[in-house]
């Protein structure tokens, strides 16, 4: 499909009926047509298989696509996200079913290695966790790891680059020898951003990396992550429907493990096709 046809995707009226709350089948389309990562059937059991988390949920991430995942508290969007980078893989008793692939290759593969996928695939969390370290080794120590720099110079050279991507050296450039928890929360935050592009990734992973920041500092990243969507692909958890609009191409609405509903961020917020979805937004659950 050629993109002036997409761009013409009208927003179906409400003719429909909504799909019934205990229809639990996934509406909306959940493939992309140039998929960085597709997901298929990803089922998430906890405690040795005791509770399901994630009900063979599929879906795609496109290429230099923000795509927002929402949902009530407990429905699973953190564990899913973790999913994309093989996080849960540290998570004692939790086991993954099901294939996803990152540019056609099953990252559950035997012969897969985390360390790379995870440079691959960067994550960024809910509460910034800058090391105990400074400013600068923040953003160097994965490159060094990596082995993407060999030099003082590169390395200077990287850490200036990253965290001018990340909106913050004018802030440190002077103070680039203290520790990076001496940062306000807002700065930590995008210290971390800075720490995942260092790497350069090709997927980035926010879970909720808002939550703890103020409006100004909420503004700086959304503004960041609209830039990154130029180079990379993106997933971000939010309870915020406001900056889900903002900031992503497509939603995903989840619900009790389950995909409820996935398609085009206007749609879903205006249109939804599923009552769950629709009583989500409309501030009737969560
Ligand atoms: N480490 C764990 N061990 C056991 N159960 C877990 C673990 N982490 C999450 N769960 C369970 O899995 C389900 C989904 O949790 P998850 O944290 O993914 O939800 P969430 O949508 O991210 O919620 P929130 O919006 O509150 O962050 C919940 O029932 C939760 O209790
Ligand atoms: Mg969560």
């Amino acid at each position: 499909m050629d993109s002036k046809h997409t761009d013409k995707t009208a927003i179906p009226k409400r003719s429909h009926r909504l799909v019934p709350k205990d229809n639990r089948n996934t509406v909306g389309e959940k493939q992309v047509e140039n998929p960085k990562m597709r997901c298929e059937e990803i089922s998430v059991f906890y405690d040795n298989g005791g509770t399901k988390a994630i009900n063979a949920v599929s879906l795609d991430i496109g290429t230099n696509e923000v795509i927002a995942m929402i949902g009530p508290s407990g429905c699973g969007k953190s564990t899913f996200i973790r999913c994309l980078n093989r996080m849960n893989d540290t998570i004692e008793g939790c086991k993954v079913e099901g294939r996803i692939y990152l540019d056609g290759k099953n990252i559950y593969d035997k012969d897969v290695d985390v360390v790379p996928l995870r440079a691959r695939v960067g994550m960024v969390f809910q509460k910034p966790n800058p090391f105990p370290k400074s400013i600068f080794d923040n953003v160097a120590y994965a490159p060094r790891i990596h082995g993407l720099v060999t030099s003082k110079g590169e390395t200077e050279e990287l850490v200036e680059k990253s965290l001018v991507r990340a909106g913050l050296w004018n802030e440190v450039k002077d103070r680039l020898n203290q520790p990076g928890t001496g940062l306000s929360g807002g700065q930590q935050q995008r210290l971390c951003i800075a720490r995942a592009i260092a790497v350069n990734p090709e997927v980035i992973l926010m879970d909720e990396p808002c939550s703890a920041l103020d409006p100004i500092a909420t503004a700086i990243i959304e503004e960041l992550i609209e830039e990154l969507r130029q180079e990379y692909a993106i997933a971000i958890v939010t309870h915020s429907m406001q900056q889900a609009s903002r900031v992503s191409q497509r939603t995903a609405y989840f619900h009790l493990g389950d995909l409820i509903e996935i398609g085009p961020t206007e749609q879903i917020f205006l249109n939804p096709l599923h009552q769950l979805t629709q009583d989500y937004i409309t501030g009737r659950f969560g």
